[in-house]
């Protein structure tokens, strides 16, 4: 028997945009602080009590927050995911969030030219677009690192015996260093440079500081697509190839196998996987950069472009998929001057 498909109810835009509008106003923190009538709730947070309630009442239908009794709303478990300090926090559209909830209008202009459409809804590029703005920008560099935070695995698929070998890690468009902090923490005897744009590695001090790993990393403010620095052990790309077209990725990588070369290696984390990715995944990046994800062949053959040969590739202990790649034996990494 075919499964019954609720076609109506998946066209729904009222729950995405309305848990967006409760993690904004910060609904969920009120509750915790014990902020339960609607009158009140409406006050604190300066909106209107009705319509307030209407979007709660919504959310409580799908089972996120409770009514209790009438006019009073509570937290379950779903909700607490909605705290500003929660893991959905990221959904708030004062910032990052907000520019990446509206970029979905951009899906019929992407779906039409194969062009990402982000373009069309703002007026340029994700990229120019934090470039220009100062706040988004910041607001991009925590989100990510929270999300970097969430998802470190200091082994990145490297085994002990072999981390004895590595003395150096660059990590490549690593973001305020979150991930960095952590495989130095891990790994006393090892050093870190975290290359990202200047902006971006200005707000890494706390991360190493707070990690005491500060004597340990080094910064280098810089485009990934320029040549990186040169002779260390380990190159590592995570949760960046997924952002990037075909072409701007052969360049990463290229640029990568340039300063690997010839015995560093190339480590990948996300973007990849063994087989078909989930058929939504890197939706959302299609619509801002034209990046995807990308099955394991595939990679293969993008590395190949750049001079890397893929060597070793398996899930790390946290479930990531990893993929190793060496410079390839007598290879000169193809020069090249694309930017994105
Ligand atoms: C999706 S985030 C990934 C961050 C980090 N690797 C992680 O796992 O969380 C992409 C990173 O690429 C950086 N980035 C984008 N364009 C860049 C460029 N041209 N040069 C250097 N870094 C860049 C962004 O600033 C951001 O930190």
């Amino acid at each position: 028997m075919p499964k019954r498909v609720d076609v109506d109810s998946l066209s729904d835009l009222a729950t995405p945009w309305s848990l967006r509008v409760v993690v904004t106003l910060g609904v969920a923190d009120q509750l915790a602080a014990g902020v339960t009538e609607i009158g009140d709730l409406a006050r604190h947070i300066k909106c209107d009590r009705d319509c307030l309630a209407r979007v709660l009442r919504h959310l409580v239908s799908k089972g996120v927050f409770e009514e209790p009794v009438e006019g009073e709303f509570a937290l379950n478990e779903a909700a607490r995911s909605l705290l500003r300090s929660g893991p959905l926090r990221g959904l708030a559209l004062d910032g990052h969030g907000g520019r990446s909830a509206a970029a979905w209008n951009g899906l019929l202009a992407t779906v039409r030219t194969g062009q990402p459409g982000y373009q069309n809804v703002f007026g340029r590029s994700y990229w120019a677009d934090l470039d220009a703005d100062s706040d988004l920008a910041a607001s991009y560099d925590v989100n990510m690192g929270r999300r970097a935070g969430e998802a470190s695995d200091p082994a990145i698929l490297l085994d002990d015996d072999t981390w004895t070998q590595v003395a150096h890690v660059v990590d490549v468009g690593g973001g305020t260093g979150e991930t960095l902090a952590e495989i130095l923490r891990a790994r006393p005897t090892v050093r870190g440079t975290l290359v990202d744009l200047p902006r971006t590695v200005a707000r890494s001090t706390e991360v190493f500081a707070a990690a005491g790993v500060a004597d340990r990393a080094a910064v280098q403010g810089q485009s990934f697509f320029d040549p990186l620095p040169t002779g260390a052990d380990v190159y590592l790309l995570k949760r960046l190839l997924l952002d990037w077209p075909d072409e701007q990725a052969v360049v990463l990588l290229t640029r990568c196998a340039e300063a690997a070369a010839p015995r560093g290696r190339v480590v990948v984390v996300g973007g990849v996987s063994p087989g078909r990715a989930a058929a939504s995944a890197g939706l959302l990046m299609m619509v801002q950069t034209g990046g995807k994800p990308r099955t394991l062949d595939e990679f293969r053959g993008l590395a190949a472009r750049a001079g890397l040969t893929v060597t070793a590739s398996g899930h790390s202990p946290s479930g990531q998929f990893v993929t190793e790649c060496r410079p390839a034996a007598g290879s000169t990494a193809r020069k090249t001057n694309a930017r994105r």
